[in-house]
C-alpha cells in the first residue's frame, strides 16, 4: 500500500477552547498563556510516523469567533479528519461542540474521521463537563473522544496518532 498519506485536518470549536494551543503543542511542542484569538484560519503541517507509514497532516486551525462561521465549510469539506474542541470548564463550549458535530455529519463527507477533544483537562477544579457525559455522547455519535491539555501536553500527540490510525487506507 501507500506508505505516505496526506491528510487534511480541520480544528473546529468555540472561541477560546484551545484549538490553536493544541496545534502549537503538536507542531512546535510549545504553549503560551496568552495565545491570540485566531482570525479566519491558520495553516500548519506536521508529519507523524506510524508503524511503517508517514502521515502528513495539513492542518487548518479555524477561528472560533461566530463571525467566521460561514468560512468553516471551506475547511471541513474534503477533510480527512476533524477535531472538535470544547473546554471542560465551559458547558456552553460543549453544547457548541455538539452543533459542530451535527454540521459536519450533515454537510461534510461521511468518511471524515471525527475526534472530540475535551481540552484544558489540567483545570480539574473548574470542570463543568464530565468525561462520562462526553464519552457517552461520542459513542452515540460515532466519534472518538479524549480529554486533552495543550498546557500540560496531555493526550495531544495521542489524539493525532489515534486519528492517523483511523484514516482510511487506499
Ligand atoms: P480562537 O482562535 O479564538 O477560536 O481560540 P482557540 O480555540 O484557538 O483558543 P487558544 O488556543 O487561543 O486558547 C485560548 C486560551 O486558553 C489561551 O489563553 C490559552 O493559553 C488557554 N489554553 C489553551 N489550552 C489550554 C489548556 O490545555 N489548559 C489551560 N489551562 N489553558 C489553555
Ligand atoms: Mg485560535
Amino acid at each position: 500500500g501507500n506508505k505516505n498519506i496526506n491528510a487534511k485536518l480541520v480544528l473546529l470549536g468555540d472561541v477560546g477552547t484551545g484549538k490553536s494551543s493544541l496545534v502549537l503543542r503538536f507542531v512546535k511542542g510549545q504553549f503560551v498563556e496568552f495565545q491570540e484569538s485566531t482570525i479566519g484560519a491558520a495553516f500548519f503541517s506536521q508529519t507523524l510516523a506510524i508503524n511503517d507509514e508517514t502521515v502528513k497532516f495539513e492542518i487548518w486551525d479555524t477561528a472560533g469567533q461566530e463571525r467566521y462561521h460561514s468560512l468553516a465549510p471551506m475547511y471541513y469539506r474534503g477533510a480527512g479528519a476533524a477535531i472538535i474542541v470544547y473546554d471542560i470548564t465551559n458547558q456552553a463550549s460543549f453544547i457548541r461542540a455538539k452543533k459542530w458535530v451535527q454540521e459536519i455529519q450533515a454537510q461534510g463527507s461521511s468518511s471524515t474521521v471525527i475526534a472530540l477533544a475535551g481540552n484544558k483537562a489540567d483545570l480539574l477544579e473548574a470542570r463543568q463537563v464530565t468525561p462520562a457525559e462526553a464519552q457517552t455522547y461520542a459513542q452515540e455519535n460515532g466519534l472518538f473522544f479524549m480529554e486533552t491539555s495543550a498546557k500540560a501536553a496531555t493526550n495531544v500527540n495521542e489524539i493525532f496518532y489515534e486519528i492517523a490510525k483511523r484514516l482510511p487506507r487506499a
